[in-house]
């Protein structure tokens, strides 16, 4: 049997980015995911990006049974979990999803992989469990904070979870990941960020307001002390986030215990500076308006990414620009996400 990384929630935004450059870098990958918020299209478009067979499960990460089917037809070396719920606003007014689905859901999969000895685990966190930082930019030995909603809460309680487990029992080695904000798409424009209703996220709107689903962009808040008045976060290529899930891997191989890694670029942008490098990049004018600011949101927000480039050796490579136009490119090809039939959209707009 060939080795296999079990990827849980691969056929979502991160995930499917992660499945690629896993496939990419000579790894076999077996995908779960229970498709409530992706699709199969997802999963076609790996295969023709990668000539070959993606070998996917539609399941839940909470049905156990299922899991040590997989266990036994599969030799995992390693578990890559994405599988989430991630909607701040769906979280407060459906917690009880969010701590059954992410929190009890990593509790079953932890439990599958300790039955089955599988001992490695790659986990999506987020710069969320940083709460409100005193300073910038954050590095990991900052501790966590006082995530501001259930879904930051379900991601601190995992961290928590995963680091009682690992010093419970030597064979653990968990690598967990601080995402800051991921954003842009494959550079083929055939896979990328698909937001079920209407997005959350500022990029998703952004794109959807430039492709005419969305008639103009909110911008939440201008009286915050930063450069212009508006939020300042660090946005990072979703392909610089997979390859950093695959050097956290390797480094698997090489340690036990547990350890966090924040994954960002260390640069923060405004709202406005997002808005008016997309402006100058595409040429395309995007109406907006400033509304109050969005309950939750704090004023900056950017990574030390140092401890990943000693530890990990991964540093982001791609920048603003062609986040900005790897984003676009996929919306344009694909103006209603993995519905749309995937057409070459003239990019000539990029200036
Ligand atoms: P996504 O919603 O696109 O992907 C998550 C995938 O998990 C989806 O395909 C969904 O169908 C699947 N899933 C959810 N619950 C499941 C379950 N119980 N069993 C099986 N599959 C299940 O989200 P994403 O943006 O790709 O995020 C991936 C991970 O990264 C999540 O854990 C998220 O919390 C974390 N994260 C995301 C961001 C971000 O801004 N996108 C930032 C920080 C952390
Ligand atoms: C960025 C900035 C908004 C939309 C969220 C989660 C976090 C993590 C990543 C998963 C903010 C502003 C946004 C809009 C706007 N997810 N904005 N108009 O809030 O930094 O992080 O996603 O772990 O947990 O909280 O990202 O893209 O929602 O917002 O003005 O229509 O854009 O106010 O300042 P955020 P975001």
């Amino acid at each position: 049997m060939r080795k296999t990384t079990l990827i849980t929630g691969g056929a979502g935004y991160i995930g499917s980015h992660t499945a690629l450059a896993l496939i990419n870098a000579g790894r076999h990958v077996l995908v779960l995911d229970n498709l409530c918020n992706s699709c199969r299209e997802c999963i076609k478009r790996l295969e023709q990006l990668t000539l070959t067979r993606v070998d996917f499960i539609k399941g839940d990460i909470r049905d156990s049974r299922l899991l040590d089917d997989i266990f036994s037809r599969y030799d995992v070396e390693a578990v890559v979990h994405f599988a989430s719920l991630k909607s701040v606003a769906e979280s407060v007014s459906n917690p009880l999803d969010y701590y059954t689905n992410n929190v009890a859901g990593t509790l079953d999969l932890c439990r599958a992989m300790a039955r089955n000895n599988v001992f490695k685990l790659v986990f999506s966190s987020s710069a969320t469990v940083y709460g409100e930082p005193t300073r910038t930019p954050i590095a990991e030995d900052f501790g966590t904070g006082k995530p501001v909603n259930p879904y930051g809460r379900t991601k601190l309680m995992i961290e928590e979870l995963l680091s009682d487990l690992c010093h419970s029992d030597p064979r653990w080695s968990i690598a967990l990941l601080r995402y800051f904000n991921p954003i842009g798409a494959h550079e083929s424009g055939m896979i990328g960020e698909d937001p079920t209703g209407r997005p959350n996220n500022l990029l998703p709107c952004l794109t959807q307001v430039a492709i005419g689903r969305i008639p103009e962009l909110t911008v939440f808040g201008s009286d915050y002390p930063t450069v212009d008045g508006t939020c300042v976060r660090d946005y990072i290529h979703v392909v610089d986030l997979a390859i950093g899930h695959l050097k956290a891997l390797l480094k698997l191989q090489q340690t036990s215990g547990i350890d966090v890694w924040n994954l960002g670029t260390g640069v923060g942008y405004s709202v406005l500076q997002i808005i008016h490098s997309f402006e100058d990049i595409t040429g395309i004018a995007i109406p907006y308006r400033f509304a109050p600011r969005r309950p939750g949101d704090i004023a900056k927000c950017f990574a030390d990414p140092g401890k990943a480039k000693r530890e990990l050796g991964w540093t982001a490579q791609r920048d603003l620009r062609q986040m900005i136009i790897d984003a676009w490119r996929w919306q344009s090809c694909n103006p209603q996400g993995y519905q749309s039939s995937f057409k070459i959209a003239a990019l000539s707009a990029v200036r």
